[in-house]
């Protein structure tokens, strides 16, 4: 039996992933590049300033900006997104993963933070989910973003595991190479377009129950 879980947070726990979309969109309106959903899988997991990177090349315009400039974009991104999460309730928690939560507790199993984002705590306080974690690992402290398996390693770390003996749940491209790489077992919350079709997936969080990781766990 596996003895952690290592979390994302945004479009695993609760559909932030969407406001993350939705603010960097705003940004690139205002700066003058157009993105849409195909080009945001790129953006999903990767840290705030990688993603601001991402998008200035997408656009043509990595040269445009000063150092100081870039860094008022990132906290302008910011702002709007932290304006945006500033309703997510209980309510907002996705299908199932509550129930999960619980049963991981029950059966002893360690449940640790893997998000990329510096909103992470805030967000779980906002969901009422805080007390089942045993772990958030900082993203501040890690070297390397996703697609590093920084985050994962640290996750482990932090609740007295390697991440050998853990699944890591993600719904994004960077995310499932960050799991890959740091060894432990991916399951992917999406479709094989998207996160490709040799690791364990689900369509909904519906479906990730204690039972499902198990045979997953199994099968490896
Ligand atoms: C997560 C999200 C990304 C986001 C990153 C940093 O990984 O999937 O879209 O860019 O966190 O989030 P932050 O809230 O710190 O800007
Ligand atoms: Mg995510």
């Amino acid at each position: 039996m596996f003895k952690g879980v290592l979390f994302d947070l945004d479009g695993v726990i609760t559909d932030t992933a969407e406001y993350h979309y939705q603010a960097w969109k705003k940004l690139g309106a205002e700066i003058g590049i157009t993105i849409d959903r195909k080009f945001n899988e790129q953006l999903k997991g990767v840290s705030r300033d990688d993603s601001l990177t991402r998008m200035l090349e997408y656009g043509g315009k990595s040269t445009e900006f000063t150092p100081q400039q870039f860094v008022e974009l990132a906290a302008r991104k910011n702002k709007n997104y932290v304006e945006m999460i500033q309703k997510v309730s209980p309510n907002d928690v996705y299908p199932g993963i509550l129930e999960l939560l619980e049963n991981l507790k029950q059966a002893g199993i360690k449940i640790s933070l893997a998000s990329a984002s510096k909103n992470g705590p805030f967000l779980l306080k906002q969901m009422r989910l805080t007390n089942y974690f045993d772990g958030i690992a900082d993203p501040a402290k890690v070297q390397a973003g996703k697609p590093a398996p920084d985050i994962f390693i640290e996750a482990a770390k932090i609740v007295g595991l390697t991440p050998h003996e853990c699944i890591g749940i993600e719904d994004a491209q960077a995310g499932i190479t960050a799991i890959k790489a740091s060894g432990a077992l991916p399951i992917g919350v999406g479709k094989p377009e998207q996160l490709g079709h040799d690791i364990a997936l689900v369509a909904s969080t519906k479906e990730l129950t204690l039972e499902f990781l198990d045979d997953c766990w199994k099968k490896q």
